[in-house]
């Protein structure tokens, strides 16, 4: 009798689920390039419940639910559980309970929930129609913050730990044509053992904050690609393609680039993977400011999957950074995840186009996508625009680094982050770090964290944020002593002479001693101001004070000669529980060049002039 192949991969799933139950390594079921697959959005109105108590997960012993029989996961079914008959007593109803927008955090949705951290209770009842001939469905997330547990029609999926990077569960089997129903548990309470852990300064955004989509996919499918230039040859593409499904073994995969008139075929291995490259001579190469995306066609077994992927090389040569062999000045500002129009976590492409027009506007080649992977739409729309990005994983502060399973949550990331947008051009730095203290066990993290970067992705940069101190002994004299420098490609620090120490009027009897032949980046730097605020320039929080820091800083860096690039903080105010001087910050850090009403700060036009300055120094 011959099981059909989705009976087994159902119960493939169902085990994996079951596995998942104990945190796994999501990242290596990560489906790549989500938005030109089948899916079906699951975006738009929700129900919720809050659980401050978790009460839909332990019962009133603190037992998991779940635990006493997984496959019908108790929880999932408790809260969505309907009264069998009048008398039986059930104490949660989600037909009955508030809506809320997916995507979107919940905090900037409802003013009750503005400081909420603990679990919240998504639910969404939905009808399924299958796609003739994509017999696998899963469900994929473009990202949930903090802790994520899945059920569908009260099944547990599996569960993702991470708030910033996307991840899917297979639900071949589960899901049922007509009426379904999926629970999802959002938990975004802060943790000593959690990366980021319980101490940052931005706001704890919790919940479904990017797209829910439902993807469906051949039985044997491509599930992830790297197609790129090889390290240090800008006529040769490499190309990894990696199928997932019964038959993806002695599979011929067809690589077909139109524009470039190349086409590569090969045969998927015993794991299921095509390995191999093709010479590309007169390519088209992808620039900052001048960004060129090829069509690119990848096909198996009668199904294509497009993507668009521009090709240039990226290297440090010395102290320059080389893109397509030119050394270039990063001309960059800093971002957070958020739009300050709406004063919530940013998801959309439009919000991508609102914090990146704000970029180019300012003379931006290059932003820092900080602290922690941004959505998709921000990386594929840098692509389009041509402009240099820095992606970071939220290693900040004081994470536990003698915790083995934060180091695991921190690679997971980590490898969540690369998987996604190891093809965008755009992308050239990989960020392992924010601002970590020095200690062995902490470079002992950070080390591992880094071999696994080369190790995923051997052609990009590596970098981290580290700290500047002063000279022990001298007056004035800047130094970075962190060991991590002998790792990293690119040194870069954050500094805020004029403003967390000194002020503007003292920033110019400063230098800096770097004993590097590395290019050097300021990942941070700058001063807050309160947009409107006007005063004499030694006033604290008014824009002429943050214009002053600025022309004094531009000033003094540009005597740095490792100097290529430097990222200001930050592009716009953003919240952050940690500013609350009343009139001025009240919960917004007001560093920002651009206020939370779209306003420019006089100190951005500083920023914007020293960078046409660098732009024509560096012959663009
Ligand atoms: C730090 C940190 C930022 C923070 C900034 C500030 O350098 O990296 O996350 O917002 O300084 O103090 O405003």
């Amino acid at each position: 009798m011959k099981i059909k192949a989705t009976t087994i991969l159902a119960g493939l799933c169902l085990l994996q689920s079951a596995m998942g139950l104990i945190y796994a390594q999501t990242w290596q079921n990560l489906i790549t390039n989500i938005e030109n697959r089948q899916v079906t959005t699951l975006n738009g109105m929700w129900k919720y419940i809050v659980d401050p108590y978790e009460s839909g997960y332990y019962d009133y012993r603190r037992q998991v639910r779940d635990q006493q029989s997984w496959q019908n996961t108790a929880e999932a079914l408790y809260l969505a559980h309907k009264p069998a008959h009048k008398g039986e007593r059930v104490e949660y109803d989600f037909d009955k309970s508030d809506n809320i927008i997916v995507p979107g955090d919940w905090n900037s949705q409802k003013e009750k929930l503005f400081y909420y951290e603990g679990t919240i209770w998504y639910y969404k009842k939905f009808v399924f129609t299958p796609t003739p001939g994509l017999p696998r469905q899963f469900f994929y997330f473009g990202a949930a913050n903090y802790e994520s547990d899945v059920y569908l029609n009260g099944k547990k999926l599996g569960k993702h730990i991470g708030g910033f990077t996307p991840f899917n569960f297979e639900a071949t089997g589960l899901l049922k044509e007509g009426e379904n129903f999926i629970v999802v548990k959002v938990d975004n309470a802060r943790g000593l053992e959690k990366v980021p852990t319980v101490n940052t300064d931005w706001w704890n955004y919790g919940g479904l904050t990017r797209d829910v989509l439902l993807v469906e996919v051949p039985e044997t499918y491509i599930k992830d690609y790297y197609i790129q230039l090889a390290k240090g040859n800008s006529e040769l593409i490499e190309i990894h393609v990696e199928l997932d499904g019964p038959a993806k073994v002695g599979q011929v995969v067809t690589v077909n680039i139109p524009d470039a008139k190349l086409t590569f075929t090969g045969v998927s291995d015993e794991n299921g993977v095509v390995r191999g490259s093709i010479k590309a001579r007169k390519l088209q190469y992808w620039n900052p400011g001048k960004p060129f995306l090829y069509d690119v066609n990848l096909s198996y077994n009668g199904h294509t999957l497009k993507d668009r992927i521009g090709f240039r090389t990226i290297a440090v040569k010395g102290r320059d950074i080389l893109v397509n062999g030119k050394p270039v000045f990063l001309r960059g500002i800093s971002i957070h995840e958020e739009n300050p129009l709406r004063g919530g976590r940013a998801y959309s492409a439009e919000d991508a186009r609102i914090l990146l027009g704000w970029a180019k506007e300012l003379g931006c080649n290059y932003v820092r996508l900080a602290h922690y992977p941004h959505n998709e739409n921000m990386v594929r729309l840098a692509d389009e625009l041509g402009i240099l990005v820095w992606s970071e994983v939220p290693v900040y502060w004081t994470i536990q680094w003698e915790n083995q399973e934060t180091y695991n949550n921190a690679e997971n990331q980590l490898l969540e982050m690369i998987t996604r947008d190891k093809n965008r051009a755009s992308v050239i730095i990989w960020s392992i770090a924010n601002e970590t203290p020095v200690s062995p066990a902490r470079t002992g993290f950070l080390k591992r964290m880094i071999s696994t970067t080369r190790e995923a992705d051997p052609v990009r940069l590596v970098s981290a944020a580290l700290e500047r101190h002063e000279k022990p002994g001298s007056r004035n004299v800047q130094i970075i002593e962190d060991p991590i420098q002998d790792y990293v490609d690119v040194i870069s620090f954050n500094q805020y002479l004029g403003w967390y120490s000194g002020t503007p009027a003292q920033i110019m009897d400063n230098e800096y001693e770097i004993n590097y032949d590395k290019p050097v980046i300021i990942s941070e730097l700058g001063g807050g101001a309160l947009q409107g605020f006007h005063g004499e320039r030694d006033e604290i929080w008014t824009e002429e004070y943050q214009e002053w820091l600025y022309e004094e800083t531009v000033r003094m860096i540009d005597r740095i000669p490792q100097l290529r690039g430097v990222t200001p903080w930050i592009l716009a105010d953003f919240r952050s529980p940690r500013r609350l001087l009343p009139d001025i910050q009240d919960g917004w850090n007001r560093k920002g060049l651009i206020s939370q009403t779209g306003n420019k700060k006089k100190a951005f036009y500083v920023l914007k002039k020293y960078y046409e300055q660098k732009a024509k120094e560096y012959g663009e």
